[in-house]
């Protein structure tokens, strides 16, 4: 989302993914990848998932799950945006492997009746978990859909007891420069932090995740806990979370502070409202064939009905 380029895209927005189909396409022409292998990396791929990941047992179904075809396992393990790990794609997964998510605990402060630290085991104990097939919408203009498991944010908030004064919440990512290499550098102001308002986080559709695909998360994804709010940008679905402060006050947020007039608050997927450098009309599915039509971007990225009303009066052209 940095290193401007002059044609307005990043090298890394780029290159990693130019690199990820041109490899498909040779290895399809030499013949290397045959039918099968293909239909099998379109469809689920659950199949594909590496056994060292711990199965979660006992998974509920959701009703707020999309209809699409999820993309792969290995999609959503091998592209991603985890800037502790490095700036391409494909370095979260090269770099994660040393990062240790366990054990792991959660600081709960401010606005609320109930604080303190709690284990991950203490933040799990009481919800079942369940899978949601949730659209996700990055802000560069790509989409997955992606089987995540977790439990509603909101259920978890709702323990701490939140006073009247609590009017957002906001979230930090770990720092662990020896972990993660990114934080060796700086890239980013560390550690990355994002925020919601009350009312968003107490949504539904907003997830505490900790596994996708039936497995525990893998570190490239945001092990072991991240969130996932589906209606906005992707760079809104903080992982590896270590803090939730409950506050009066509009939290400060890693991307608006590093470019304020590319990246807002509140980031809800918005068709209308282009990025500066490049349009959000249109996007492209990851794993879908180089060539393939994009497709529509959706206003709230198809979760209007269930969101939209939180914004009633509130100009989203300025508020992007
Ligand atoms: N959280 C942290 N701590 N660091 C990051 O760099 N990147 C964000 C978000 N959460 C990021 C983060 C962005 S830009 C996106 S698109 C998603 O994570 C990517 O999630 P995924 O890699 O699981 O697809």
């Amino acid at each position: 989302m940095r290193q401007r380029h002059p044609d307005g895209i990043t090298p890394s927005e780029i290159t990693p993914e130019a690199v990820f189909h041109a490899r498909r396409d040779v290895l399809r022409a030499a013949g290397f990848v045959g039918a099968a292998a293909l239909l099998a990396s379109a469809r689920a791929g659950a199949e594909d998932i590496p056994t060292r990941y711990r199965r979660l047992p006992g998974l509920k179904k959701s009703p707020y799950s999309v209809k699409e075809t999820p993309n792969s396992f290995e999609d959503i393990t091998s592209y991603n945006n985890f800037y502790e790990f490095g700036l391409d794609k494909t370095d979260p997964a090269e770099n994660a492997g040393r990062f240790r998510p366990k054990p792991w605990s959660v600081s709960i402060e401010g606005e609320a009746e109930v604080t303190g630290r709690f284990t991950l085991e203490d933040i799990l104990k009481p919800h079942p978990l369940e899978e949601r097939i949730y659209r996700f919408r990055c802000v560069e203009a790509w989409s997955m859909v992606i089987p995540w498991v977790g439990f509603p944010l909101g259920d978890l908030l709702k323990r701490f007891k939140p006073t009247s004064k609590a009017k957002y919440v906001a979230f930090e990512t770990i720092v662990r420069p020896e972990e993660m290499p990114g934080q060796k550098g700086r890239t980013l102001d560390w550690p990355y932090i994002e925020g919601l308002t009350l009312a968003e986080a107490m949504n539904p559709l907003s997830l505490m995740v900790v596994g996708v695909y039936g497995v525990e998360l893998p570190n490239q994804n945001g092990a072991p806990l991240r969130l996932i709010v589906p209606w906005k940008y992707g760079f809104k679905s903080i992982k590896s979370i270590v803090r939730i402060r409950f506050t009066d006050k509009q939290p400060r947020t890693t991307w608006s502070e590093a470019a304020p007039d590319e990246y807002g608050f509140y980031a809800n997927v918005n068709p209308e409202v282009d990025h500066p450098r490049w349009s959000q009309a249109t996007e492209r599915r990851i794993g879908s064939a180089f060539l393939a039509p994009k497709q529509r971007t959706l206003p709230f990225n198809g979760y209007g009905a269930q969101v939209a009303a939180l914004y009633k009066g509130l100009d989203l052209t300025r508020n992007y």
